[in-house]
């Protein structure tokens, strides 16, 4: 399986490393391509495959093309590979707000699937939910699902609404967790801990508690009701969330993350 990596950024570095650390692909396998000598260059250094600066001379003859371009720059992208894929060749984009229907004018091509990813992707702790057109065999599903599992889990999503969806939940929900820890840790250092103290009392809360819920069938209710008892400390913090309105809070939050995601998308 022939793969070309459109753009040597943050995301298309994490895809050649993991497919390259995954062994599911081998580096005379995995093309890279950049738009300047410069980052061909530096790609190149990277060791990870093949680095072109042409699209004639990489796209022919790959079996999936990832498109890991700012979507901004996409434009100039569908200018320069105009004409080039082949209707057998499967696309997968993971620029944000670029939907199925502009990619499948824009190469004039059938088979694409269109991905959201996360950040932690980086570390092979990503989400990504994923969609395609019906043209895109069940194999090729597999194939590309598997491509994308090097970098954390995946799911399938039938609409490609859910995708506006995933990139409010997953897509930004880091930032809502680093929000989150970021409070408890002004909370912390307003009540005498250091910095680096509160750094570690309150990311590893964070690390202990998501791993205790992984490994548990309990739901975040029930593992709520076990930290709080009648009277206690938890419970007077879960009063002040109630009337500081703090879930509904953070429901609006990713509500307004989707509502920008599908304006954007226009
Ligand atoms: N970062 C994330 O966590 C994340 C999560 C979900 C989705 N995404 C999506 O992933 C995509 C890439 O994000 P990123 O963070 O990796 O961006 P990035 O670090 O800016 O990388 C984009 C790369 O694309 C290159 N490029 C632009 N136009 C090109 C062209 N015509 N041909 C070849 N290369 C070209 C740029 O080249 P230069 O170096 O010359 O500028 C740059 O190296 C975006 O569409 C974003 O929406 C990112």
């Amino acid at each position: 399986m022939k793969i070309l990596i459109v753009g040597g950024g943050n995301m298309g570095l994490t895809y050649a490393r993991s497919f390259v650390r995954a062994h599911i692909t081998s580096r005379l396998d995995l093309r890279l391509l950049a738009r300047s000598p410069q980052r061909v260059a530096a790609l190149a250094a990277h060791e990870l495959g093949t680095v072109w600066g042409d699209p004639a001379q990489c796209v022919p003859g790959a079996d999936i093309i990832i498109l890991a371009v700012k979507p901004q720059d996409s434009p100039a992208l569908f200018e320069a590979m105009r004409g080039l894929v082949q209707p057998h060749q499967v696309v997968l984009s993971i620029m944000a707000g670029v939907r199925i229907a502009t990619l499948r004018e824009e190469l004039r091509t059938p088979k694409v699937i269109r991905a959201m990813p996360n950040l932690p992707a980086q570390i092979g702790m990503g989400m990504t939910a994923f969609t395609s057109t019906d043209e895109v065999t069940r194999a090729e599903l597999v194939q590309v699902q598997n491509l994308l599992s090097t970098t954390g889990k995946t799911v399938y999503v039938e609409e490609e609404s859910a995708i506006d969806a995933a990139t409010a939940i997953s897509g930004s929900g880091p930032a809502y967790v680093y929000y989150c820890m970021d409070a408890l840790m002004t909370a912390a250092t307003q009540m005498g801990f250091t910095p680096a103290e509160a750094e570690l009392l309150v990311s590893q809360t964070f690390r202990g508690a998501v791993e205790l819920y992984s490994q548990s069938g309990l739901s975040c209710t029930d593992w709520i009701a076990k930290v709080a008892s009648k009277g206690g400390t938890t419970e007077a913090a879960m009063h002040a969330f109630g009337a500081g309105q703090v879930r509904e809070g953070l429901v609006a939050g990713a509500v307004a993350a989707r509502d920008r995601a599908e304006e954007l998308g226009k």
